[in-house]
């Protein structure tokens, strides 16, 4: 039986450290009320104009390569997730796909923001399974920081998120057991505004943004913190049961789970509730904060790096994001 089976992993994320000291200059917060909230310490910003998602995506998409021992030539399609975009349009997996030099191959986006990454494997899977192609590139990367509200009316936002990117490569196996054994996604439409960008848009007429709109701050990420909380705390689990269920698997078969990485005190309690040790449990919150669609990818690239896992160990993925999307999947390395 063909499954789809993760043959590298890469990563890459800006020099630049922020603490929450560094925050706590810029506006009221301190690193006491960040670490007890979230668990985050630091997280990396790009520096300068002109860096874009699609240039923090180019080291990890080679390194995934490199690790996969699959030339950039061999990738027939590339599947881009950001909610970070490098331009309106057209969608960041072209601008990569010409950095990368890869003229020709399919380049696709997707926007479902934390839980890009399970939607992107979704995609890649049954373009692999049915034969489409053989070697696809999916990549999470973002710039948050460009898009952060430094004043106290974005406090509880801009301190959790961070820049940074995450590459898989996937391509076919036929070895009995490996691969990815299930995967569910969902979304539930109704809290898309718990969690969004409001501006610019396309209903707002007759400019897109104007003024008035920049002077009210609409450009920036608002959240409805409490609410995203419950509801990821329900979902995360509610998806992980389901994947785990579907392949006839258990948490105690797992050896790694890699959550969306939005918060420590949410994947605390999403592994309590799936009885998954926290020695098994993946966290990189407290040095990159949280990078959205590259923190799964990035997550795994580096505790493959620790060797915290390797080829046929048991992973667990599950997220949850603005959209409202969620997602799990199960897949044997
Ligand atoms: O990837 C998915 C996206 N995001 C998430 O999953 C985030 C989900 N939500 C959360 O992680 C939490 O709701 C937060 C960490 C964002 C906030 O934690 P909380 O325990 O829900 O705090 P809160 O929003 O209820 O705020 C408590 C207090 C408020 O002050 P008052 O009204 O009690 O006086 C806030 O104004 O903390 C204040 N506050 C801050 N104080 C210092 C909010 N942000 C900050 C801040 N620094 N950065």
């Amino acid at each position: 039986m063909r499954r789809s089976a993760i043959l590298g992993v890469g990563h890459h994320v800006p020099s630049k450290v922020v603490t929450n000291d560094d925050l706590a200059k810029l506006f009221n917060t301190s690193d006491e009320w960040i670490v007890q909230r979230s668990g985050i310490r630091e997280r990396r910003y790009i520096e300068g104009d002109g860096v874009f998602a699609s240039d923090l995506a180019v080291p990890a998409c080679k390194m995934a390569c490199e690790k996969a021992g699959v030339a950039l030539s061999e990738i027939d399609a590339i599947i881009f997730a950001t909610l970070s975009p490098d331009a309106f349009f057209p969608g960041t997996g072209c601008f990569l796909q010409a950095k990368l030099g890869l003229p020709g191959i399919p380049a696709l986006d997707i926007r479902n923001q934390c839980s890009g990454f399970l939607y992107g494997l979704s995609i890649a899977d049954a373009w692999i399974r049915a034969g489409v192609y053989r070697r696809v590139l999916l990549v999470g990367a973002e710039v948050h920081s460009t898009g952060l509200d430094f004043s106290d009316e974005g406090r509880d936002v801009t301190v959790l998120f961070g820049d940074g990117a995450g590459a898989v490569v996937l391509g076919p196996t036929e070895e009995e057991g490996r691969g990815l054994l299930s995967l569910t996604l969902g979304a539930d439409g109704r809290g898309a505004t718990d969690l969004w960008i409001e501006a610019p848009s396309s209903g707002r007429s007759p400019d897109r943004i104007t003024k008035e709109m920049l002077d009210e701050r609409r450009q920036y990420t608002r959240m409805n913190g409490k609410q995203v909380f419950r509801w990821a705390t329900e979902k995360m689990p509610e998806a992980s049961r389901a994947v785990l269920a579907e392949a006839g698997r258990t948490t105690a078969d797992i050896d790694l789970f890699v959550p969306h990485q939005a918060n420590l005190r949410i994947n605390e309690l999403v592994a309590r509730k799936l009885e998954i040790p926290m020695e098994k449990v993946v966290t990189t919150i407290d040095r990159y904060g949280n990078t959205t669609a590259a923190s799964i990818p990035l997550s795994l690239s580096e505790a493959l790096i620790a060797g915290r896992a390797g080829p046929g160990s048991l992973v667990l993925f599950a997220a949850f994001g603005s959209g409202y999307t969620w997602g799990a999947g199960l897949l044997r390395l």
